[in-house]
C-alpha cells in the first residue's frame, strides 16, 4: 500500500513468482532507503533541466605569481611540519570506463615496477610524514561496492608501511536510480539498481562516520584532497598550502590551462558573484569559445580535482551539495506477472560533485599548475587519459625532475625520454629531496631506470 501510494507498485509485480533471495534483497534495499528520497526524485523530475547560467571570469593565482613568492613554500612547510594536515582520497568510483576488475586504486600503473595507484599514494604520504616529521592521517573513501576489496588489499600489503591507525576507510552512500517517470529500477540480482552518490558524497560520508570529529581530535585543520586515478598529483604541495593559508581559503583548487576549448574539463568562473566550477557539459558553445579582447580564451582554466579543504568549513552542518543528473543505459530487471525480464533501459542517476563546495565557501582559491607536472589521469583503457598516457606522463615528469637536478636524460627526436624512468616517492618526494638523494655524482642513464 505504501509503495502504491508512492507510485512504486511496479516493484511488486509478479512478487509471488520471484525467487526468495530476490525478494529479500529488494525488501532489504527498500528498508534502508530514506523516505525523503522520494521527495528528492519528485523535485528532480519537477525541476527539469536548468538552462545555462550567465558566467563571468574569475581570478586565479597564476604560475608566475606563485613562483615569485618564496614565502609560500616556507609557510606551507611549517604547517606541514606542525602536523595539522591530512589527506583525503576519493576512491569510490566504479571505474567503468577502464573496465578493470577491481577497485581502480589496485590498477598497476607505475612505469617500471608497476606499483598500483594506492601504492604510489601510500608512499607519497609515508615520504611526506618522514620528511616533515609529522603524523599525517589518510582518509580513503570507498563505496559499498569496493570497500571490502580495498581494505583487504591494504591489509594484504601491510598498509605499504603506513601506520594502520592513521589510515581510515569509509564508504559513501549508494543512491537508487530511477526511470524518467521516477520509478525505481531493479538490478539483475532483484535488489534496487544503485550507484555511488558521486565524489561529493564525501562530505556526508565523512560526517556520518564521525571522521570530521576524528580529524578535529587529531588536530587536523587542512586536507589535501585528490582522486585516486591521477598518480601525478603533487601531494602534499607546500606552496599550494602556503597560498591556501595566506588567503584563509576554505576550498582551494588546482587548475590548468585547457589544451583546446572543447576539452572535457570543468572550467572555473563566477556565477551570481560566486566562484564555481562549471561542468564541461554545462558550458554553452558561446562560453566555451569566448575570447577576451586580446584573443585569449575567457574560460581557459580547468579544474583537475586536486583541492585543499579546510576541516572547520567541512564541519558546518548546513553544508549541502546539489544533485547532478546523469542518464545512462543500464541492464535492468523488469518485473512481469509470470517472470521478470532483463531489458536495457535508460536510468537517471543522481550524483554530487566535490567542486560544488566552492560556491558555498566564503573564501576560495584557484591555483594554477602545469598539466605535465600534475595531470595524467587514468580513465580509459586506450586513447585519451588511458594507461598509455598515464605511464608516459609519469616517465616525462621523472625525466624533467632528473634534468632539473642536473642529470642528462637521453631523448628521442620528438623530445621524449628514450627510456622508461621511475622515481619512487620514498626515494625522493620532491625536487629538493631528489637533489639530495642524487648528490654530486650524476648517474648516466642508458636504459630503463628506477630510482628507488
Ligand atoms: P570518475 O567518475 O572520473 O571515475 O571519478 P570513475 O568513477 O573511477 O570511473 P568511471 O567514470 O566509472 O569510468 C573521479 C574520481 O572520483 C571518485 C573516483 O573513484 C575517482 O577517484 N569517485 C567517483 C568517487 O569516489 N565516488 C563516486 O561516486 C564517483
Amino acid at each position: 500500500e505504501e509503495y502504491r501510494r508512492l507510485g512504486q507498485e511496479h516493484l511488486f509485480v509478479g512478487w509471488e513468482t520471484r525467487p526468495d533471495e530476490q525478494r529479500e534483497r529488494l525488501l532489504r534495499d527498500l528498508g534502508e532507503l530514506d523516505a525523503s528520497y522520494f521527495d528528492t526524485i519528485e523535485e528532480i523530475l519537477q525541476g527539469g533541466e536548468e538552462g545555462p547560467k550567465k558566467i563571468d571570469p574569475v581570478d586565479y593565482v597564476s604560475l608566475s605569481e606563485s613562483a615569485g613568492d618564496p614565502g609560500l613554500l616556507i609557510r606551507g612547510k611549517e604547517h606541514l611540519a606542525s602536523g595539522k594536515c591530512g589527506f583525503v582520497t576519493v576512491a569510490g568510483g566504479q571505474g567503468s570506463r577502464l573496465g578493470f576488475d577491481g577497485p581502480k586504486g589496485m590498477y598497476p600503473i607505475s612505469p617500471i615496477r608497476k606499483a598500483t595507484l594506492f601504492h604510489i599514494f601510500a608512499e607519497k604520504i609515508l615520504a611526506a610524514s618522514r620528511k616533515y616529521g609529522a603524523a599525517m592521517p589518510w582518509y580513503i573513501m570507498t563505496s559499498p561496492l569496493n570497500d571490502e576489496e580495498t581494505r583487504g588489499y591494504f591489509e594484504e600489503r601491510s598498509y605499504f608501511g603506513l601506520d594502520p591507525e592513521r589510515v581510515r576507510f569509509f564508504t559513501q552512500r549508494l543512491l537508487p536510480s530511477f526511470d524518467s517517470s521516477g520509478r525505481l529500477m531493479l538490478a539483475l540480482d532483484g535488489g534496487l539498481f544503485k550507484n555511488p552518490d558521486g565524489h561529493g558524497g564525501l562530505i556526508g560520508a565523512l560526517k556520518k562516520r564521525g571522521l570530521i570529529a576524528d580529524m578535529q581530535k587529531r588536530g587536523i585543520e587542512e586536507l589535501f584532497t585528490f582522486q585516486i586515478d591521477n598518480p601525478l598529483a603533487t601531494v602534499p604541495d607546500p606552496v599550494f598550502l602556503g597560498k591556501h593559508l595566506e588567503v584563509g581559503s576554505q576550498v582551494s583548487s588546482k587548475v590548468i590551462a585547457k589544451a583546446y576549448p572543447e576539452e572535457k574539463l570543468g572550467v572555473i568562473g563566477r556565477i551570481d558573484g560566486r566562484a564555481t566550477v562549471i561542468e564541461y557539459s554545462d558550458l554553452s558553445p558561446e562560453n566555451m569559445n569566448a575570447r577576451s579582447s586580446s584573443g585569449e580564451l575567457l574560460y581557459s582554466q580547468g579544474s583537475i580535482a586536486i583541492h585543499i579543504l579546510n576541516v572547520a568549513f567541512l564541519a558546518d552542518e548546513s553544508l549541502k551539495l546539489p544533485f547532478h543528473v546523469a542518464r545512462k543505459k543500464v541492464q535492468t530487471l523488469i518485473p512481469k506477472p509470470q517472470a521478470s525480464e532483463i531489458q536495457e533501459r535508460e536510468a537517471v542517476k543522481l550524483e554530487m560533485f566535490l567542486f560544488d563546495t566552492i560556491p558555498l565557501a566564503h573564501r576560495t582559491l584557484f591555483f594554477e599548475t602545469r598539466r605535465q607536472e600534475e595531470f595524467a589521469p587514468l580513465k580509459n583503457k586506450t586513447g585519451v587519459d588511458s594507461v598509455r598516457t598515464c605511464i608516459d606522463g609519469q616517465v616525462e615528469k621523472a625525466a624533467r625532475r632528473l634534468e632539473r637536478c642536473g642529470v642528462e636524460v637521453p631523448r628521442d627526436r620528438d623530445g621524449k625520454s628514450l627510456y622508461k624512468l621511475e622515481i619512487t616517492p620514498l626515494f625522493a618526494l620532491d625536487d629538493e629531496s631528489l637533489g639530495e638523494a642524487i648528490g654530486d655524482e650524476k648517474p648516466i642513464i642508458h636504459g630503463d631506470r628506477i630510482f628507488a
